[in-house]
């Protein structure tokens, strides 16, 4: 986009963390902000901040699972400001462990959550990002787990690859067009992610305080969120694909790479395809 001053951005995940940076960085360029979060208080808390610094904000309860609950932000975000130009997939939820120990509830709710959650965004707001014929962005959460594989995150991986590749897949689809996408990938950012089990709805067991404590004690050393939110703004701006939050990373992606290129070698030289 050339120019964000003015301009509607929703945010799911909007309360705390990379969302609440995004959010901040937003307001300061004079965008408009609606957040969706399934956190209430911090949610309220968030808005009041962003008011308080002279933003324009609002909220609205949003479980991004919850398909017609993402409708009814939408438009409660059409009858807040009149249009929307700017969708954040961002809200997400940290589940470890071995695909085959994974228990089928945090499977679903990894899935729900991660995947379903950014299909369920795009299909109720770029259809309202499309409608007025202004210039658009999507911005998706993914995490360096969707462009490497962690060891023992398996259902968490298995949802940011997909959501490098629906990403991907709308940045053929809108070449041409007026519509901008990118797709987030951020290392260790300093956020409650590792407190993901607060907000485990009641269908997938409840909350559990317990999920993924052992990673809480390596994030106080990561990113602050609020660099990755005006990276975030960064990139609409200037139209950029991939925001990777750690150039270091770089080299786990060539090594990936490097092993792929191994199996096409191999298939050079496969028996069967003679
Ligand atoms: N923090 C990191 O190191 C890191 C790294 C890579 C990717 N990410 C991704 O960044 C995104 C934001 O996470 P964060 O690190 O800021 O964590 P966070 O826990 O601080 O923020 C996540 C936000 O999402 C909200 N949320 C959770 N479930 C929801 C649901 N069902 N519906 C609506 N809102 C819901 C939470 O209430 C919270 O406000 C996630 O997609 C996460 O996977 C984080």
């Amino acid at each position: 986009m050339q120019d964000v001053k003015g301009k509607v951005a929703f945010i799911t995940g909007g309360a705390s963390g990379i969302g609440l940076g995004m959010a901040r960085a937003f307001c300061q360029a004079g965008m408009h902000v609606m957040i969706g979060d399934i956190e209430q208080a911090p949610m309220e808390k968030a808005v009041t901040e962003l008011k308080e610094n002279g933003g324009s904000a609002a909220c609205v309860p949003v479980d991004v699972s919850d398909r017609e609950a993402v409708f009814a932000a939408a438009k409660a975000t059409i009858d807040t400001f009149g249009k929307v130009h700017v969708l954040c997939n961002n809200a997400g939820v940290l589940v470890d462990g071995r695909s085959e120990k994974v228990d089928v509830d945090n499977w679903n709710w990894v899935v729900n959550v991660n995947l379903w959650g950014v299909v369920n965004g795009l299909q109720a707001f770029l259809p309202l990002i499309r409608s007025h014929g202004e210039e658009g962005h999507v911005v998706s959460t993914a995490s360096m787990a969707g462009m490497v594989n962690f060891r023992g995150s398996g259902p968490y991986n298995a949802t940011k690859f997909s959501v490098v590749a629906l990403s991907e897949t709308l940045m053929e689809e809108h070449k041409k067009d007026n519509l901008g996408v990118s797709v987030l990938c951020p290392g260790a950012v300093n956020t409650k992610i590792a407190e993901s089990g607060r907000n485990r709805q009641g269908e997938y067991g409840g909350t559990d305080d317990s999920i993924n404590a052992p990673m809480a004690a390596l994030l106080p050393d990561a990113l602050d969120p609020n660099t990755v939110g005006r990276q975030v703004l960064e990139a609409i701006l200037e139209d950029q694909p991939y925001i990777f939050t750690d150039p270091r990373s770089r080299r786990h992606v060539a090594e990936r790479f490097r092993r792929i290129a191994a199996g096409f070698d191999w298939a050079d030289n496969c028996k069967a395809l003679k």
